[in-house]
C-alpha cells in the first residue's frame, strides 16, 4: 500500500503555520514543520495534530528544529525568512532572506535530494532562483508561489467591484511578485466575459493598481508583518496540484530559458503543475504593451538576482 506523501514546511511563522493548517485540513499528507526557534514548530504541530479528532484528519504533524526529520520529503514548502513591515518593499528583504534561504535550501537538498521545492519567501522570484542554484535541482523541481496570490487578489477586487461570485471569475496576473507585476485584464473574465467589457477603463486600471499594491495594503493594516491566509492558501493549491498530479494551469514563478523572450530568470508565467513539478510553461499571446511590461518586471527581478552572493 502506498504511504501518505511527506510534506515539509520550513518556517513555523504565520505563513508556515497557516500553510500547515490548510495542508492538514485537505489531508494532503503527513507534515513536518521546521523552524530554528525551538519549541515553536513542536508546539504548533502538536496543537494542529490535536485538531485531527475534531476535524477527522488522519495525518501526522511533527515539529522539529532539525532537518533530519524532513528526510525524503515528497514536497518542501519554504516560508522561512523575514516579512515586510510598513515602509518596506519586498526587495528590502533581499540581504537577510537570501542568507536564510541559502542555508535552508542546502539542508533541504541534503536530506531530500529528490523533492520538489515550492518557494514562498520574499523577494519571491529571486529566492526561487537562489533555491534552484543552491539545490542544483532541475528547473522543473523548483517553483515559486506568487501568481496565484496576485491573481486571487485581482479576482477578489473584481468580485467586490461587480458584486459577483468569485467562483465565476478567472483571472491572470503574470510577472515578478513586485510593484511591476502584470495583471492581464484581457485574460480576466467573469463567466467567460473579459472584464474590459464589464467595467470602465478607469475602474480596470484602479483594480490593477490595487492588485499591484495588494501586499502592502495588508502590511499597512497589520504593521508587524505581512499577509498569510491568502499566501498560505495559494501555496496549498500548488501542493495539491503536485501531490495529486492534477496538471493544473496556474500562474507560478518558473525558470525561463527563452520563453516570452526571457532567459535565466524566475518570473510568474502560466505553467502546468503536476507530479513532476513544472511540467510545462505555457506561452500565451501577449500584446506589445503586455510583453514590454513583462520584460520590465523580469528586468527588476534580474537586477536583484545580480545582487545575490551565490
Ligand atoms: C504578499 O504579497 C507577503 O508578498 C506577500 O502579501
Amino acid at each position: 500500500m502506498a504511504q501518505r506523501p511527506k510534506i515539509t514546511i520550513v518556517g513555523a511563522g504565520n505563513v508556515g503555520a497557516t500553510t500547515a493548517h490548510w495542508v492538514a485540513s485537505k489531508e494532503l499528507g503527513d507534515i513536518v514543520l521546521v523552524d530554528v526557534l525551538d519549541g515553536i514548530p513542536q508546539g504548533k504541530s502538536l496543537d494542529l495534530m490535536e485538531t485531527g479528532p475534531v476535524e477527522d484528519l488522519d495525518v501526522t504533524i511533527t515539529g522539529s528544529t532539525s532537518y533530519e526529520a524532513t528526510a525524503n520529503s515528497d514536497l518542501v514548502i519554504i516560508t522561512a525568512g523575514l516579512a515586510r513591515k510598513p515602509g518596506m518593499s519586498r526587495d528590502d528583504l533581499l540581504a537577510k532572506n537570501s542568507q536564510i534561504i541559502k542555508e535552508v535550501t542546502q539542508q533541504v537538498a541534503k536530506f531530500s535530494p529528490k523533492t520538489i521545492i515550492i518557494m514562498v519567501s520574499n523577494p519571491l522570484d529571486v529566492m526561487t532562483y537562489e533555491a534552484m542554484k543552491v539545490s542544483g535541482f532541475p528547473k522543473q523541481r523548483v517553483v515559486g508561489m506568487a501568481g496565484i496570490l496576485d491573481t486571487a487578489r485581482f479576482s477578489t477586487f473584481v468580485a467586490m467591484e461587480l458584486n459577483v461570485s468569485v467562483e465565476d471569475i478567472q483571472a491572470l496576473v503574470l510577472g515578478g511578485h513586485g510593484d511591476s507585476m502584470v495583471p492581464l485584464p484581457r485574460y480576466t473574465t467573469v463567466g467567460g466575459v473579459p472584464i474590459t467589457e464589464l467595467m470602465s477603463e478607469d475602474r480596470v486600471a484602479a483594480l490593477i493598481e490595487r492588485t499591484r499594491k495588494g501586499g502592502i495594503e495588508i502590511v499597512n493594516f497589520l504593521k508587524t508583518g505581512s499577509a498569510y491566509y491568502a499566501p498560505a492558501a495559494a501555496a496549498t493549491q500548488m501542493a495539491e496540484a503536485i501531490l495529486k498530479d492534477k496538471k493544473r494551469f496556474l500562474p507560478c514563478a518558473a525558470y525561463l530559458e527563452g520563453e516570452y523572450g526571457l532567459r535565466d530568470v524566475f518570473v510568474g508565467v502560466p505553467v502546468i503543475l503536476g507530479a513532476k513539478g513544472v511540467e510545462k510553461i505555457l506561452e500565451v499571446r501577449l500584446t506589445k504593451e503586455e510583453q514590454a511590461a513583462l520584460a520590465k518586471s523580469a528586468e527588476s527581478v534580474k537586477a536583484n538576482i545580480a545582487k545575490l552572493k551565490l
